[in-house]
């Protein structure tokens, strides 16, 4: 049987997730902030799906603290999923360069922290798998959302990077680009349906990315396809779009 942790594991990805490896005999370490919450999730699925889930306590921002929360995990991980994020304010961020730093920081740098710490024990052990939530956010600035665009831009890269470093020591990284997903993320905010994906399709398509060893994975397939032509816009065009 495999260990999965999953850092964030309240979000509704998270949550998506944690079923869809129980369901294939996972065994768990759910970690986020909200440990009361997490652990009820934790109890339903051991009675669901019959493996061992556990909830800790873990906060991406307090780097300090993430190399004893890897030490002190109840079970040595064979694969993480990493989905803690924040969307955060646009506007507010333009004039707020705190709200601006928490964006960056909770998409990005907590992640550089706990995978960073995560890899270099992979990497003695020779084996294990890395996941992490991106967006295709990051594929393009745009002007209604670039502060989390360009946190996600930075983990795509740090993950490609990561990827290529982790290769010789059979650690595999993949990289998950969703479109939108239905989740209390977005709430409010008006989606496409058939370019919006609900949080049990992006755990489908990370457990089968996961087993195909995919480097990067999109969730829905038309989402590669529309990225390639925003990527293909000139500037001088671009910057005049209302997107
Ligand atoms: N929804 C979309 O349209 C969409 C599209 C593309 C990519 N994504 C990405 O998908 C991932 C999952 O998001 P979601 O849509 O499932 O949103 P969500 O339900 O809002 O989940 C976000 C999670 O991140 C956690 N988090 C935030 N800051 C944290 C911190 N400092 N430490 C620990 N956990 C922290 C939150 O935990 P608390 O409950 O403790 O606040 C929350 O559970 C994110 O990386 C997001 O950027 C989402």
């Amino acid at each position: 049987m495999n260990n999965l942790l999953i850092l964030g594991a309240g979000s509704d990805v998270g949550v998506a997730c944690a079923h869809c490896f129980a369901e294939n005999g996972f065994n768990l370490i759910l970690a986020s902030r909200n440990v009361e919450e997490l652990q009820k999730e934790a109890t339903d699925i051991q009675i669901r799906h019959g493996v061992n889930a556990q909830s800790v306590f873990f906060d991406a921002l307090d780097y300090k603290s993430h190399s004893s929360f890897y030490q002190s995990l109840p079970m040595i991980p064979d694969a993480v999923i990493s989905v803690f994020g924040v969307l955060g304010d646009q506007t507010l961020a333009e004039k707020d360069f705190e709200h601006a730093r928490n964006i960056i920081d909770s998409n990005f740098t907590g992640n550089v922290s706990i995978l960073g710490t995560i890899a270099n024990e992979m990497e003695k052990l020779k084996k294990g798998t890395i996941i992490c939530v991106s967006s295709v956010a990051g594929e393009r600035g745009r002007k209604s959302n670039y502060f989390y665009g360009a946190s996600k831009a930075a983990l795509t890269a740090f993950l490609s990077g990561l990827r290529a470093r982790m290769f010789e020591s059979q650690v595999h990284v993949m990289t998950v680009i969703p479109g939108f997903i239905q989740t209390k993320m977005i709430e409010g905010i008006k989606t496409p349906a058939p370019l919006t994906a609900k949080p049990e399709d992006v755990a489908k398509a990370i457990f089968k990315g996961f087993k195909k060893k995919k480097n990067s994975i999109y969730v829905l397939p038309s989402w590669r396809f529309i990225m390639l032509i925003i990527k293909m816009i000139p500037e001088f065009i671009f910057k005049k779009l209302n997107l």
